[in-house]
């Protein structure tokens, strides 16, 4: 079972910063997990609201902000009480960190509340200029980027994020329409749900994984992945076993 450091080591660290993606490679993750978002000068950057209130010093739209400005909100607010400064990463120097280790990276394309044209092409030319095509798996709320990732980049592996309803007959579904994963959030899934999309070849990668509970069963239901705050506790368990 693949461990995926949500937001990078989110649980003890400031949620996608290059910060809680080290600690994510620290705490042997087989992944990251992070959000991407446009900013106002066409940039790829990793922060998962499409305002930066809640997790920055900042208010307003990321794309109401070149990244030069939204470079100077501190991305650390929350933590330590804000006496670190840790920036909004690009997904550019993401990248450029990310090719130096074996991490598998889960990009979440966050455009369901605001669509941004453009937003997949930018990132997979990203993938492409630092080589790590083989090394990333691509998921959206919103699954007509996934649509769009794919007729740009078939062999790119994506998978389909779905709210907390869960989906009927999931492996089917996500098999129709050309995907490769189904990820679901853990309230919504059981053992036979994990088997229909095994059989129908589709791997079930599970958020948000936080509790031993979750983590024992997503493990004795076979699941692929899982996203989790806490890679730490994840990767003790999994090791354990
Ligand atoms: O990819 C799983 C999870 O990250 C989806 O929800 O809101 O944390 O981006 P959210
Ligand atoms: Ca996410």
């Amino acid at each position: 079972m693949r461990i995926y450091a949500h937001r990078g080591a989110s649980g003890f660290y400031p949620e996608n910063t290059m910060v809680a993606f080290d600690q994510a490679l620290k705490a042997k993750s087989d992944g990251i997990e992070l959000d991407i978002q446009l900013s106002k000068d066409g940039h790829v950057v990793i922060i998962h609201d499409e305002r930066v209130d809640r997790t920055t010093d900042g208010s307003g739209r990321v794309c109401d902000y070149t990244l030069a400005e939204l470079k100077r909100f501190n991305a650390a607010k929350t933590w330590k009480d804000g006496s670190e400064f840790h920036p909004i990463p690009s997904f550019d120097e993401y990248c450029a960190w990310v090719r130096t280790t074996n991490l598998v990276t889960n990009i979440e394309i966050k455009s369901s509340v605001i669509y941004y044209p453009q937003l997949e092409k930018k990132m997979l030319a990203l993938i492409k200029a630092h080589k790590i095509e083989d090394r990333v798996l691509i998921s959206s709320f919103n699954h007509l980027s996934l649509l769009e990732t794919k007729r740009l980049s078939p062999s790119l592996p994506c998978g389909a994020l779905v709210p907390e309803s869960g989906l009927v007959n999931a492996g089917y579904a996500i098999k129709h329409f050309g995907f490769d994963c189904y990820h679901p959030a853990y309230v919504s899934i059981d053992q036979a749900k994990v088997a229909e999309c095994h059989e129908h070849g589709i791997a079930v990668n599970v958020w948000t994984v936080n509790t031993m509970e979750a983590l024992e069963n997503c493990r004795r239901w076979g699941c692929d992945g899982i996203f989790t705050n806490y890679p730490t506790v994840a990767r003790a368990y999994v090791d354990s076993l």
